[in-house]
């Protein structure tokens, strides 16, 4: 009923935390929306976290993390596919959130930028972008921090010019992209 009404997500998130329920017994976060007719159950992984949602099978995961969960930290710049600010990792390896549907996730570990540090210890990519100032408005960063740790796992990177080349998929409108360079460098070094 709330689709064919043409509802706009941000209801959809006020209704979700109307129906948010946590069961304490098995840790899980349940969230609902009442449109049973065309919503289905998914269970998502999100930074060690179980949720269990009642979506529509076309939502994408970057809409599944925003206005369902409630994980901010992911950004949505061009929705297309184009920017990578919604960039997050799943089962390590970085993907755009917002080509992806959150049905497709089932039975993977998603980690968002809010899943990277742990507790109050940045992870060192988090640190190193504050410490080489690799940001200006900062809406880019989630997305370039998460595709960077990925891009050092890959290994691809040997050179300044190849970080550059594997991160020109996240787009810095800012231009902060010689600072994010001099950030993953350190954190590369440091690894060495
Ligand atoms: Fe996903 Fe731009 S919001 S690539
Ligand atoms: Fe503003 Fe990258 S810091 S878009």
């Amino acid at each position: 009923m709330i689709g064919k009404l043409g509802l706009t997500k941000p209801i959809f998130r006020f209704m979700d935390n109307q129906n948010q329920n946590h069961d304490h017994h098995s840790g899980l976060l349940h969230y609902s929306i009442p449109d049973k007719e065309t919503s289905m159950q998914v269970t998502l992984s999100v930074n060690g976290q179980q949720y269990q949602l009642t979506i529509d099978p076309g939502v994408s995961l970057l809409d599944a993390l925003r206005e369902y969960i409630g994980l901010t930290g992911t950004k949505k710049g061009c929705d297309h596919g184009q920017c990578g600010a919604c960039t997050v990792l799943v089962d390590g390896k970085r993907i755009n959130s917002c080509l992806t549907l959150a049905v497709m996730k089932q039975g993977t570990e998603i980690t968002t930028i809010e899943g990277l540090a742990k507790g109050n210890d940045l992870h060192p990519m988090q640190k190193a972008f504050i410490e080489h100032d690799a940001f200006q408005c900062g809406y880019c960063t989630p997305g370039q921090i998460c595709s960077a740790v990925a891009l050092l796992e890959e290994g691809k990177a040997h050179s300044r010019a190849e970080i550059s080349e594997l991160m020109s998929g996240n787009i810095c409108r800012c231009g902060a992209y010689s600072n994010i360079v001099d950030a993953i460098e350190h954190v590369k070094k440091s690894k060495q």
